[in-house]
């Protein structure tokens, strides 16, 4: 007798919402990336106890026609391919007409959903996965989807959803990540009364961070584009002494996605930047070509595959290190000889641009910390949600900067660099990390890890690889780390080599002076 049988299609939709429904906040995303996908431009998520009663998602976007509208509980079912070439760049968060029948399989659902030009909308309900009615019904252009009782008829699932607080905070996170990543979006989340969340559209990716996160002069601003890829978002600065961990979270293409490449390269940079072993607090946004990037590889979408791994992970280190170095040092605390503690804080930058400042020619290219010039804040961008979440908001106004304030915003920031050469210290154009050399004067401007005590740099050109600060000490040398080690710089030198530099250009580039 035989015993392979084919699987009635509930139960088939069941297994499959095994791997696609986990909870209530996997619910929410697949409703919301739905919503997000038909071009809503406000998206309003309600939730009952955590979730595991009611999950409501409403939004303006394009609806269904009555037809598509029965055919979208169905498996397999999709209108955002069609070929199999379609898969090798997928432009839309969903692809695999999975979602709703999964969903509709373990649930009681209601969807209602009308086009703009339609007359009436189409109601279709669902219960655990068998189709129950389909009716005309009054409605707005959009669609809302009712997903009750999650786990109704598989109560071994339904054991394992945790407290509704629990949930609730889930789902929270879940519609805080998809909002950060769909910023001109508007988004709500209510949990029976309590709204959770409140943000209207928002104009860029720092505007709706700020509305999410308020002002957050410990992250500093990460800004890349190379090799066909987009960078932006905000890392906990190297003076942050705060815990050594934080969020993480991590965007290709407005898909929010866990990666290892992207988590490595991060760690990476800032493992050359400080001995201290972190996992530091990171958003990072990454734009490329849909062709460069496999999505197709993970149950839930949450994971993608590059083409080019080892060139992304090299551009995220770049972006990541550039932005350390440009960030706020932190403080050295070192004993001096009279035993007492020495505390300094300086922002190398400032220090950087003061030298440029008498200086023609030495550069330090612009990013900044949360809330400078440019591409952080402007003055009073975006209005903040309504949130319950971990806002730390801090005194001080939006655009207040820990750069020295003095420093012009178009030198403050970025990864600071400087290009000598004997004939005069040139500048490099900003936004890329930068190196060059330097002559040592008096064999004693520059040491690096490499000289030993006494012994001077031999006259000639010394290669200053791209550097990050770490602090001032006695308001005289700058320590700095870079790939071999740690360099030793003496300030005072060094500006009296930049001046001595101008001059030389004046003497022999300019008119004589009488
Ligand atoms: N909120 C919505 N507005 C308009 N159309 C929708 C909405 N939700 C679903 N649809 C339509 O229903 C179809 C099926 O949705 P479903 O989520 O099951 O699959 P999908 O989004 O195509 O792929 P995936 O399973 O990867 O999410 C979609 O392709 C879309 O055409
Ligand atoms: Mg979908």
């Amino acid at each position: 007798m035989a015993k392979v049988r084919q699987l009635p299609p509930e139960l088939a939709n069941q297994i499959a919402a095994g791997e696609v429904v986990e909870r209530p906040a996997s619910v929410v995303k697949e409703l919301v990336e739905n919503a997000i996908d038909a071009g809503a431009s406000r998206i309003t998520v309600a939730i009952e106890m955590g979730g595991k009663k009611l999950i409501r998602v409403e939004d303006d976007g394009d609806g269904m026609e009555p037809d598509d509208a029965r055919l979208s509980i169905e498996r397999h079912a999709t209108s955002k391919i069609a070929r199999a070439e379609d898969l090798e760049a997928i432009h839309t968060m969903g692809f695999r007409g999975e979602a709703l029948p999964s969903i509709a399989s373990v649930s009681h659902l209601v969807l209602r959903t009308r086009t703009r030009d339609a007359e009436a909308g189409t109601e279709v309900r669902v219960n655990g996965g068998a189709l129950a009615a389909v009716t005309e019904v009054g409605l707005a252009p959009g669609t809302i989807v009712e997903v009750s009782d999650l786990f109704y008829n598989l109560p071994a699932r339904r054991k394992f959803l945790k407290s509704d607080v629990a949930e609730s905070t889930q789902v929270s996170r879940m519609v805080t990540q998809l909002a950060l990543a769909n910023p001109t979006v508007g988004f709500t989340l209510t949990s029976g009364p309590r709204v959770l969340l409140r943000c209207p559209p928002a104009g860029r990716m720092e505007d709706r961070f700020y509305q999410l996160h308020g002002e957050r002069p410990d992250l500093v601003l990460v800004q890349k584009e190379a090799g066909g890829l987009r960078i932006r978002g905000f890392i906990a600065a190297l003076a942050e002494q705060g815990p050594t961990r934080g969020a993480q979270q991590y965007f290709v293409n407005q898909r929010i996605v866990k990666d290892r490449t992207i988590a490595h390269a991060v760690i990476d940079a800032y493992a050359s930047a400080t001995a201290k072993e972190r996992s530091p607090e990171a958003y990072l946004f990454i734009e490329m070509p849909a062709e460069s990037v496999d999505v197709n590889v993970h149950p839930t979408k949450a994971e993608v595959r590059f083409h080019q791994q080892s060139v992304v992970h090299e551009i995220v280190r770049r972006a990541v290190q550039e932005s350390l170095g440009s960030g706020p040092v932190p403080e050295l605390r070192l004993s001096s000889e009279s035993g007492s503690v020495q505390a300094v804080n300086l922002s190398l930058p400032s220090l950087m641009a003061s030298l440029q400042s008498t200086t023609p020619g030495w550069t330090v290219p612009s990013s900044a910390p949360v809330g400078e010039a440019p591409g952080g804040f402007p003055e009073q961008s975006g209005i903040p949600c309504t949130s319950f979440g971990p806002s730390r908001q801090s005194p001080g106004g939006l655009g207040q900067s820990r750069i020295d304030p003095t420093v012009p915003s178009d030198v403050s920031g970025q990864l600071w660099g400087v290009t000598a050469q004997s004939s005069g210290v040139s500048g490099q154009p900003s936004g890329e990390m930068l190196s060059g050399t330097l002559p040592a004067v008096g064999g004693q401007t520059f040491q690096s890890a490499g000289v030993g005590p006494g012994q001077s740099v031999a006259p000639g050109a010394v290669t200053i690889k791209p550097l990050i600060p770490l602090g001032q000490f006695r308001h005289t040398f700058i320590i700095a780390v870079d790939d071999d080690g740690v360099a030793v710089i003496d300030q005072h030198v060094a500006h009296e080599r930049v001046l001595y530099e101008r001059i030389m250009a004046r003497l022999t580039d300019g008119p004589l002076e009488s």
